[in-house]
């Protein structure tokens, strides 16, 4: 019966059966997944793998430190970031479709990760081991959406953690692939990740990016990382991240409305809240959230965050509504 202990070991032993003496690259998201999948395969194979971390500029309040500090302390594990921030939102400038703003950005990543690949064969040179293996975080639910379990369609296109596409030239190393949320939490725990890591609710790999409707820019992203850490902060702070599975904040960029502030007339933006119940999110049910805890977040978000000067709460449930808005 399941247990996270003997999933470990039993993926651990495959693991150094999949990959040998070879060398590893790991895309880390910031996310629970790859964090998971990523300490997996370091406990298997150590130091023949190097993590790498895309810091897109799509990223929420205190990912990259999280990532960067506590995971790496936490894990041992080797770690690049990629400063690509520049380079996403340059090839983001005017788009608003959502499918293209994930071309583009799966798009991205493959480039970050291929210049960081040839990176690392320079460096081990001397061993002439070229790196062909990649770490995904890929769960069973992804595999389903994804079409891969069911033959459904492809709804969104759903890169995984960190919006990898598939036709990567590497040979994928997916230990998480027959698990749930709920278990790869459960071993990332017995693995010592923080609970930080291990508890967040999920995070999609574009980001940011899919959040803002409209145009990315990296205004809007910064008045949205606020807005989205005063959400998170006073949802945990009111002891409810284990009730709900995730929350984004979005920000409808393209949208103004009146409103009063002071003496003064204000045209600003709205920011949804979109709270979510779920087990594995192919379905979902809004969240029933405390209104005095639906009062703080608004309150805290008109008066703290530029631009913005109304917060509405999204009641649909998924279906009909995916989770995210794009
Ligand atoms: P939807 O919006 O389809 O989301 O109901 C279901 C779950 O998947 C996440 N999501 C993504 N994750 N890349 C990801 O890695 C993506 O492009 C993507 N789109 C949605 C979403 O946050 C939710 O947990």
């Amino acid at each position: 019966d399941w247990n996270s202990g003997n999933v470990i070991a039993e993926q651990v032993e495959r693991i150094r059966e999949q990959v040998g003496d070879a060398r590893v690259i790991s895309a880390l998201s910031g996310g629970v997944d790859s964090a998971v999948s990523t300490a997996l395969v370091h406990k298997a194979i150590g130091d023949q793998l190097t993590a790498v971390f895309v810091d897109h500029g799509l990223l929420r309040q205190g990912e990259r430190e999280q990532v960067e500090k506590d995971y790496v302390a936490s894990t041992g594990v080797r770690l690049i970031t990629v400063d690509a921030a520049d380079t996403f939102l340059g090839h983001l400038a005017g788009v608003t479709d959502p499918e293209e703003k994930r071309k583009i950005i799966g798009r991205e990543f493959i480039r970050a990760f291929e210049k960081v690949q040839r990176e690392l064969v320079d460096e081990a040179k001397a061993e002439g081991a070229p790196i062909k293996f990649l770490v995904q975080g890929t769960l069973y639910p992804d595999v389903v959406e994804s079409g891969g379990g069911t033959g459904t369609a492809n709804i969104k296109s759903h890169h995984n953690v960190g919006g990898l596409p598939d036709d990567l030239d590497f040979a994928l190393i997916e230990p998480l692939r027959t698990l749930f949320k709920d278990e790869v939490r459960a071993i990332g725990r017995e693995l010592g990740i923080p609970e930080a890591i291990v508890g967040r609710q999920p995070f999609p790999g574009p980001g940011l990016g899919i959040r803002i409707i409209g145009e990315v820019t990296r205004e809007r992203l910064d008045i949205l990382r606020e807005a989205d850490a005063i959400a998170r902060e006073e949802l945990t702070a009111a002891g409810l991240d284990g009730e709900i599975w995730q929350c984004p904040v979005v920000l409808l960029a393209d949208v103004r409305s009146v409103g009063v502030q002071g003496d003064g007339r204000t045209y600003g933006h709205p920011v949804v809240l979109r709270p979510v119940s779920s087990e594995d999110a192919m379905t979902a049910d809004w969240t029933r959230l405390p209104y005095d805890v639906l009062s703080k977040i608004s309150n805290r978000i008109t008066n703290e965050v530029r631009d913005i000067n109304r917060v509405v709460l999204d009641v649909t449930s998924k279906p009909p509504g995916t989770i995210e808005w794009e």
